[in-house]
């Protein structure tokens, strides 16, 4: 897709627009307003229905603190967490955390990591954190492990009677995700699945807009992860002084190993390369559709849930086909540099009966590029519908345009011969509807990616106030983080076999042992 500056800020301005009206947002817009919300005071708990402050908040360890683990200790609210372990096997990255709560516990009065070192226990291997947990009176833990460890700490925390916020993906395998979600019901522990954009306000709004059929029956969904490996060297005095800021979402997975950790023989990684760049190596990462895919899978995901016209008897895909390769110079180590899968699913009218041609059996198709060597469109989704096109980038915005009319303005107006259903109109004086335009820009000021929010939320979860009587479960939970390795480990399946999977929903089960581990 290629669209100027000026046609992203007409389809931003649109989708402003959009979730400014009558007929989509306005109530919850305006009521927050009402209300005197704003971004990180109380407008995220409204749009996600949970309680602006805990009794007391939830004490936690953090396992691995990378590049998630900080951006996660970033999102931090210390009126809902309460970080009292960190571990990390790399001295910099433990430094680098020490670092991160002197930033977010200031009003303790902490001016040195000394100071940090006395409230808060810093271990190296992250079972030496699970085995002090009880003395160290956690309750939870967040685990931002590399992914090949997601799942072996989590049953360790959740043997150990810790409730566990996973990054994603939940576990390299579906019999191992199988096993965690099983784990988590029998312990009665509150696990959340790290799928961020559940906790995207641009995403709430855009999957509205979706769910109330503002496209006018979605049918295609396209998503990318494009990245680059960068050319130059990194200059090593440099990145040394250089502070990482955590919500810098740019991947980089080609970080040189620090002088000082490049003779250290780290239990578990071949070599000390292979720690810092374990994104690039199979055993590790399980690939681009793990790395990248999981997350994507999910979004695309809450996209197909959300279309009037899903299937209901059939949430799962059909099937998936993909293709693989390593075609550039690369990514190193062992992954392939460019994955494409197309995944089908269901919509009202389907025919299972194979006598049916495909063409007729009433089906949409999700596809994914998962791509390393040029950076072009970077990631994000596009919906495309009859009436209208959503596409989101990077997390950070959303764009709604009429069809292909990508430099006009459009408003949001009552579906003809369906009373309160909302349509897209692109109005002849070419004039935009300002109100809405501007309630919709006030809805999604200062909008983040949602870590703040899906910690906050999970943290709510494990600790629901007392008068809390309605039973709250993680946006992404057990089933979420299951549903999207099961997308994963399938897809791994299509490219390296090179044919076409058929899904079983017995895959998608957490009672059931069947899985796709072993096609
Ligand atoms: N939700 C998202 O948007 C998002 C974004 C990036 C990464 N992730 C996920 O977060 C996880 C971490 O990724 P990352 O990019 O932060 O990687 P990273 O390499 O930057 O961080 C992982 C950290 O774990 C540490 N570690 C490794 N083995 C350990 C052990 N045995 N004990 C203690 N510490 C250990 C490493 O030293 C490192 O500091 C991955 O699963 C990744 O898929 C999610």
């Amino acid at each position: 897709m290629y669209l100027r500056a000026s046609d992203k800020a007409s389809g931003v301005e649109n989708f402003h627009s959009a979730v400014g009206s009558k007929l989509i947002r306005r109530e919850l817009v305006t009521k927050a307003l009402r209300q005197g919300l704003t971004p990180r005071h109380g407008l995220e708990p409204l749009q996600f229905s949970y309680a602006k402050t805990l009794e007391k908040p939830l004490v936690v360890g953090l396992l691995g603190t990378g590049r998630q683990g900080l951006r996660l200790l970033a999102a931090v609210n210390p009126a809902f967490l309460a970080v009292k372990s960190i571990a990390d096997i790399r001295p910099s990255n433990q430094s680098r955390a020490i670092e991160a709560l002197l930033g977010i516990y200031k009003s303790k009065g902490w001016t040195t990591g000394d100071d940090v070192k006395k409230d808060v226990r810093v271990y190296d291997a992250y079972d030496k954190l699970l085995a002090a947990a009880k003395a160290d009176g956690l309750e939870a833990v967040i685990i931002a492990l590399p992914s090949h460890l997601h799942a072996k700490a989590a049953l360790a925390a959740l043997e150990a009677g810790l409730h566990v916020f996973i990054e994603t993906p939940m576990a390299l395998s579906v019999a191992d995700a199988k096993q965690v979600a099983r784990k988590a019901a029998e312990k009665n522990r509150i696990l959340a699945v790290g799928q961020q954009r559940h906790y995207s306000r641009i995403y709430d709004h855009a999957l509205e807009m979706v769910r109330l059929d503002l496209l006018d029956q979605v049918h295609y969904i396209r998503s990318q992860w494009h990245v680059a490996k960068p050319e130059k060297k990194e200059d090593k005095k440099k990145a040394k002084k250089e502070v990482r800021k955590p919500d810098d979402f740019k991947i980089d997975w080609w970080q040189e190993v620090p002088a000082d950790e490049s003779q250290v023989k780290f239990d578990g990684y071949d070599s000390p390369e292979e720690l810092v760049r374990w994104q690039l190596y199979e055993k590790y990462s399980g690939g681009l559709l793990a790395e990248l895919g999981s997350q994507l899978f999910g979004a695309a995901a809450m996209f197909v849930a959300a279309t009037p016209n899903r299937d209901p008897q059939r949430p799962y895909p059909l099937s998936v086909a993909g293709t693989g390769s390593q075609i550039l110079r690369g990514a190193a180590g062992d992954i392939n540099d460019h994955v494409h899968c197309i995944f089908e699913y269901a919509i009202q009218g389907y025919v299972e009966d194979k006598f049916t041609p495909p063409k007729a059996r009433k089906k949409i198709a999700v596809q994914f590029d998962l791509i390393i060597g040029n950076e072009f469109d970077g990631y994000g989704e596009t919906v495309l519908g009859r009436q209208g096109s959503l596409v989101l980038e990077n997390e950070q915005k959303a764009m709604l345009f009429h069809t292909s009319d990508v430099d006009k303005s459009l408003r949001v107006v009552e579906k003809k011969n369906t009373p309160g259903a909302p349509g897209i109109e692109v109005p002849k004086d070419g004039k935009a509807d300002e109100e809405s335009e501007s309630l919709g820009r006030l809805a999604l000021q200062g909008a983040d990616a949602g870590f703040a929010t899906e910690l906050e939320h999970w943290a709510f979860c494990c600790k629901p106030p007392a008068d809390n009587k309605a039973a709250t479960k993680p946006r992404c939970d057990a089933e979420g983080g299951l549903y999207a390795t099961v997308l994963t480990v399938a897809a791994a399946k299509a490219v390296k076999l090179e044919t076409r999977v058929d899904f079983k929903k017995e895959w998608f089960d957490v009672k059931s042992d069947e899985t796709p581990d072993q096609l």
